[in-house]
């Protein structure tokens, strides 16, 4: 089986088994399978945010396909089953005439990949909606709920990532919405477009926020890549006051404690490396931060050393490594 299709970076590799499961029982069942076959599972959503590096992927990849939108309109949640889009459950919940996600429209992938990512975009990150996440424990066979905290969010990372969570596969995830909605103006470029509106709806701000993807981020059916390939990395105070005197105009977000987040795309656009190309592995033309796959004919090693390049060239310019932000699968 080829995963390029499965894979929104578009690399061809092929997995030496594959299956896709629409419910729990079709899950336990491949994973009695990969137990009994002594061969590891890899979840996969939509794979837009994955790095296959190998041409052969000697796993089990189970694509999670199970779907489900329970409304419970008394409490303004939703109840969405792991493998639905979630662009399309954006929509469906501002079509309940409820606002609250319109800020994450537009992003690749399923719900489930949603958490365990802690997708953010314009100001809004999924922690913010979620309520709680049904999750399987294959060691077990037991269904469980976490809760928000136990979920343990935090930029682009959720227990998911950690060791102790990476066991647990997502089946289902409970979104909550305030009863008063009011709009979340707080990336300044959205805010810009909205200066002088009298018609501010979660309607208008999902248009927005669509239009300015579709301008920034290659449309990964036309270009393939995995959208930001690096996280923006956060600095200490002191790092960034000897960072600021040598580069006076440089890209920050103050955080707590006195910290601040740097724009990646900045920091790589500053060392040169915007629109550039190494074979078919590139940044973006419109926005460095984004690895392309030209015409699809990168494999993932190529891609790969190329990000070594970009994180090599802006630690020498800047003192700072970049951390990808794909999962990268052997
Ligand atoms: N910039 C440049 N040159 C570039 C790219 C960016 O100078 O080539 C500057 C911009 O002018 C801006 C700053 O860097 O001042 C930040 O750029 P942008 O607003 O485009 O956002 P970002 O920090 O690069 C983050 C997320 C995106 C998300 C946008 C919008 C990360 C790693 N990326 O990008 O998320 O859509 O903000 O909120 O946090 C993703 O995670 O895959 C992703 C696309």
């Amino acid at each position: 089986m080829d995963l390029k299709p499965y894979n929104t970076m578009a690399v061809s590799a092929k997995a030496r088994y594959f299956a896709e499961v629409t419910d729990r029982r079709e899950l336990e069942l491949v994973l009695d399978f990969a137990r009994r076959e002594n061969i590891e599972p890899f979840i996969l959503g939509g794979g837009s945010n994955l790095l296959i590096a190998s041409h052969l992927v000697n796993r089990l990849v189970i694509k999670m396909n199970m779907k489900g939108f329970e409304v419970r309109t008394d409490e303004k949640i939703v109840k969405v089953g792991a493998g639905e889009s979630w662009h399309e459950t954006v929509q469906r919940v501002l079509d309940l005439g409820w606002g609250g996600p319109e800020n994450l429209a537009l992003i690749p992938g399923t719900v489930g990949g949603a958490v365990v990512q802690n997708i953010g975009a314009y100001g809004a990150e999924v922690a913010q909606f979620v309520r709680s996440v049904e999750v399987f424990d294959p060691q077990t066979s037991l269904v469980r709920t976490l809760t928000n905290e136990e979920c343990d969010f935090g930029y682009r990372h959720s227990v998911f990532k950690t060791q102790a969570g990476s066991k647990w596969i997502v089946l289902a995830v409970k979104l909550a919405f305030d009863s008063q909605w009011s709009a979340n103006l707080s990336y300044k470029e959205l805010a810009l477009g909205f200066k002088d509106s009298q018609e501010t709806t979660p309607q208008a701000i999902f248009e927005a926020v669509v239009a300015a993807r579709s301008r920034k981020l290659p449309d990964p059916k036309v270009l393939p890549s995995a959208g930001s390939f690096f996280k923006n990395p956060v600095v200490t105070r002191e790092v960034f006051q000897q960072l600021l005197e040598q580069f006076p105009s440089i890209v920050h977000y103050p955080l707590s404690g006195g910290r601040e987040k740097l724009a990646a795309g900045w920091l790589i656009d500053q060392a040169g490396l915007k629109g550039v190309r190494h074979g078919f592995a590139g940044t973006y033309e419109k926005q460095a931060l984004v690895l392309v796959n030209h015409d699809g004919s990168a494999d993932g090693q190529a891609l790969l050393d190329f990000a070594s390049f970009i994180q090599d060239t802006v630690e020498e310019k800047f003192g700072v490594r970049l951390e990808p932000e794909p999962v990268v699968l052997e």
